[in-house]
């Protein structure tokens, strides 16, 4: 997620008109009046069908395995036990996979804090708002139901959607009461002060009550005082008080006892309880909260994720293959997971897809679906599931897991309910990574402004400014290995995965003119609307009309996708930094209310978005591809440049001269063009199937007499400066790219040594 504190000048007055609103039913959010009107030439009967019509029975093939234990009824769900430790390292062998470990042996002593049961789900939202109760409280916007852990206030207080519960009087009788629906082996309870600008107000301690009738209520007592918990020092930072002895009941109350003497009683919550068998089972809680797949369910650090991605290229050798693009401030590889059925190799044709996760290091689940997701491809692909076989056969997939491992390293020691709301976003450096790219909108658009003739502007591959390429440049080591990363491969399709709201947004991320906030459309905005519809639309929570909204802001009133800059401006994203200085199209996936799901949550969030990953990974066979040829030798031409009318945003042809156009179904003018080539003309149909149409150019060499008429007529030979501009400024980044890594590297091997001594 991309909001927090520092947004605080955003406008206000938009969150205010989203409560009350007519949802029609899950299939036709699609379909509302208004995404129909603005990505005119979507045909969204076709993506209809498409998103609906796939064989449900895509897992259906495989056999329920140990994994399908999980998804069982009454017994407690016990709490989540760590694997016995592996004792082999997984032992990679080559460059790439080596190095660190030394490092990581010392982190991995740092155990997560364990807790006894999993959260009940105040966070989560599995917790529904009738569950809790106060005894009394300010206004609406600050009731019960606001006194979740990490939940985010607008950005004024006041409204219908502040951070926090906040008793209405200052006494020693207030009380937040949550509803377990069921007899519950209570643990603990974690608290958080209010989250809000403006206002600062935290509970220094508390007393728990607990009841099975919500009547007759009994103290946690500890030995024969009745305890009192420590809570909260500051507004964020969540503090975890465990029952000196676990308790069965059905309801518990928190109950404030002393508070930060400027403020009010206010609190965000989370309970821990294992949920015990019920006798009554009026609620339907034990339906399925599983998946049938086989599939390492939990948190990995670092060095478990390595493990797991060994084991998946053992597993599927002939279909992976596992690469690093390069290494954090801390020294940890970004590791990448290649698919496909020719690893290593760009096949003539063969679109290039990834994706990329854990920007924000806090922003877990990502992560963890990404390896999943992995382990499923090669899984299905042995299975020889149709759909995913040709997939891997029709796709060059990369798959990063965690861009900023740093961060992430940070908040997995805290844990899923301790770690906060940012605490492992930023990387070492304190850089948040999707701001970090260079701002390639505002050069664009500030020479659009400066240029009468708008087609002499470059609408793409627009290089890195020069600042952006010195030594001293703020840019994260993370960063600069993923745009070196995006140069070697000619990515056609990504989408970034963060977490802490449920909605897709895609580009432009950047407003013009600095708003905060504006519609900001790129020329393929509704292809863009399409990727973002294909994804939020297959997403089972985001589909779901009936949720409740995350925060503070209603996504689903825009069919949970918006674009970026109408939700808040980020120069320097990585979605308008590809689209403008590559060839690829990206959006980003907001995939749950809850930033670090706690593990239990996991095999739910994989089937929450299992479909989503896949069918937003089939959009790259889309609109048209093909090889622009030299006429005479056959040979590809690399660089040329593909133009479709109407629509202001070129790309480009990969080194052997293939490329991939993505567009909606519709007719299209199309031209290319290359330096010293006849431009040549054709008309490219694309239809409503999810194949791509094969358009191949052959182009005619200028004739030498050609060429020595302009230059007798004082003209010049058409230059691609600007092709050559972007190498150069490309070649700088990596030389200092280069430089402070051998600097760095040298620096943590001088701080290891102090330590060792
Ligand atoms: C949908 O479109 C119809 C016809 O254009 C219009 O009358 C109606 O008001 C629109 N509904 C909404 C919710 O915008
Ligand atoms: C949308 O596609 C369907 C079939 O894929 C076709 O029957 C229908 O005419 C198309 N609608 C539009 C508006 O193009
Ligand atoms: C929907 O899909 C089915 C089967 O995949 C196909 O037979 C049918 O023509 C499609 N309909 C539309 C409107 O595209
Ligand atoms: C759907 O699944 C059935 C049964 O597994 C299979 O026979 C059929 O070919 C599948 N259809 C498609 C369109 O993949
Ligand atoms: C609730 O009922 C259970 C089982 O009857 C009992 O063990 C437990 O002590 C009761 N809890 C409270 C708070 O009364
Ligand atoms: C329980 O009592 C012990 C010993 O007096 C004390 O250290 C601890 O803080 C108490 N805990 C609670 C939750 O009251
Ligand atoms: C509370 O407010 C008073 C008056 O503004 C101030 O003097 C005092 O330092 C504040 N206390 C804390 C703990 O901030
Ligand atoms: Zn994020």
């Amino acid at each position: 997620m991309h909001n927090g504190a520092q947004m605080a000048w955003v406008g206000v007055s938009f969150c205010f008109l989203l409560i009350f609103i007519v949802r029609t039913s899950y299939c036709f959010t699609v379909f509302n009046n208004e995404t129909v009107t603005v990505s005119n030439n979507l045909n969204f009967t076709a993506l209809f069908n498409y998103t609906t019509n796939f064989n449900s029975t895509v897992s259906a093939g495989s056999t329920p395995t140990a994994s399908a234990k999980q998804t069982t009824t009454a017994k407690p769900v016990v709490p989540t036990k760590k694997r016995p430790k592996d004792t082999a390292d997984a032992g990679f062998s080559d460059e790439d996979m080596g190095g660190t470990d030394k490092d990581l042996e010392t982190k991995d002593k740092d155990k997560t804090q364990e807790l006894e049961c999993p959260p009940l789900g105040l966070e989560s939202l599995r917790v529904e708002d009738t569950q809790l109760q106060a005894s009394s409280y300010q206004r609406m916007g600050l009731g019960p139901h606001r006194g979740r852990l990490n939940i985010q206030s607008g950005i004024e207080d006041g409204d219908l959607y502040d951070g926090a519960w906040c008793a209405q009087y200052e006494d020693l009788d207030q009380w937040l009461e949550v509803d377990a629906r069921r007899p519950t082996l209570f643990t603990g309870v974690i608290l958080q002060g209010r989250n809000s600008i403006w206002s600062w107000d935290w509970v220094h301690t508390y007393k728990v009550q607990l009841s099975n009738d919500s009547v007759y209520w009994k103290p946690c007592m500890n030995g024969t005082e009745e305890a009192v918990f420590e809570g909260n020092q500051d507004p964020e930072t969540p503090v975890l008080g465990l029952l000196p002895v676990p308790t069965v009941a059905r309801y518990i109350r928190i109950n404030p006892q002393t508070w930060y003497e400027n403020g009010t009683i206010c609190l965000r919550a989370e309970v821990l309880g294992c949920p015990l068998p019920d006798p009554n089972n009026i609620y339907m809680w034990e339906t399925v909260q599983g998946s049938k797949d086989d599939l390492d369910f939990r948190h990995h650090n670092y060095k478990e994720m390595r493990k797991l991605m060994k084991s998946v290229s053992d597993e599927c050798p002939d279909i992976t293959r596992i690469y690093s693009i390069g290494k954090s401030y801390e020294g940890l590889k970004l590791y990448v997971m290649e698919i496909s059925d020719n690893p290593g190799k760009h096949e003539l044709g063969e679109p290039e897809f990834r994706y990329v996760a854990g920007m924000h290091g806090n922003e877990a689940l990502g992560r963890e679906l990404v390896l999943n997701l992995m382990q499923y491809l090669c899984q299905q692909y042995k299975r020889g599931n149709q759909r995913v076989v040709r997939l891997v056969k029709d796709t060059r997939i990369h798959l990063l897991p965690s861009m900023n491992p740093d961060g992430h390293e940070g908040a997995y020691k805290k844990g899923s309910e301790l770690a906060g709301w940012a605490m492992g976003r930023y990387t070492y450096e304190w850089i948040d990574l999707n701001s970090n790219f260079a701002d390639l909108n505002n050069i664009m658009w500030d020479a659009q402004e400066m240029e009468q003739d708008k087609s002499k502007i470059s609408n793409h591959y627009i290089p890195l400014p020069e600042y952006y390429t010195s030594e001293e440049a703020m840019v994260a080591p993370e960063t600069r290995a993923v745009i070196n990363w995006m140069q070697d491969i000619p990515f056609v399709l990504s989408a970034n995965l963060h977490g802490g709201e449920l909605v897709v947004t895609y580009p432009f991320d950047c407003t013009r003119d600095w708003a905060p906030r504006e519609h900001t459309p790129t020329p393929d905005d509704s292809f863009f609307r399409w990727l973002a519809a294909v994804y939020a639309s297959t997403n089972q929570v985001m589909a779901n009309p009936d949720r409740r909204i995350c925060h503070y802001e209603d996504f689903q009133r825009h069919n949970n996708i918006i674009n970026g800059g109408d939700w808040h401006t980020v120069p320097g994203s990585m979605n308008d930094f590809s689209y403008l200085h590559t060839n690829c199209f990206e959006v980003t996936v907001e995939l749950s209310c809850d930033k670090f799901p706690h593990a239990s949550e996991l095999p739910i969030e994989w089937e929450n978005n299992k479909e989503s990953l896949l069918v937003y990974m089939e959009q790259v066979h889309r609109g048209i591809k093909g090889v622009v040829r030299d006429k005479d030798t056959n040979a590809g031409i690399a660089n040329a440049i593909i133009k479709v009318e109407d629509l202001d945003h070129h790309i480009r042809t990969a080194d052997d001269g293939d490329y991939w156009r993505l567009l909606n179904p519709g007719e299209y003018k199309v031209t290319v063009v290359a330096e010293g080539y006849i431009p040549s003309v054709r008309r490219c149909h694309v239809g409503s199937e999810p194949r791509a149409t094969i358009c191949d150019f052959y182009l005619s060499k200028m004739l030498k007499q050609r060429l020595r008429e302009i230059l007798a007529n004082g003209g010049k030979i058409p230059k691609d400066l600007q092709l050559r501009l972007r190498a150069l400024r490309l070649r700088k980044l990596r030389a200092t790219t280069k430089a402070i890594n051998q600097r760095r590297a040298r620096q943590r091997k001088a701080r290891a040594l102090r330590r060792s001594f």
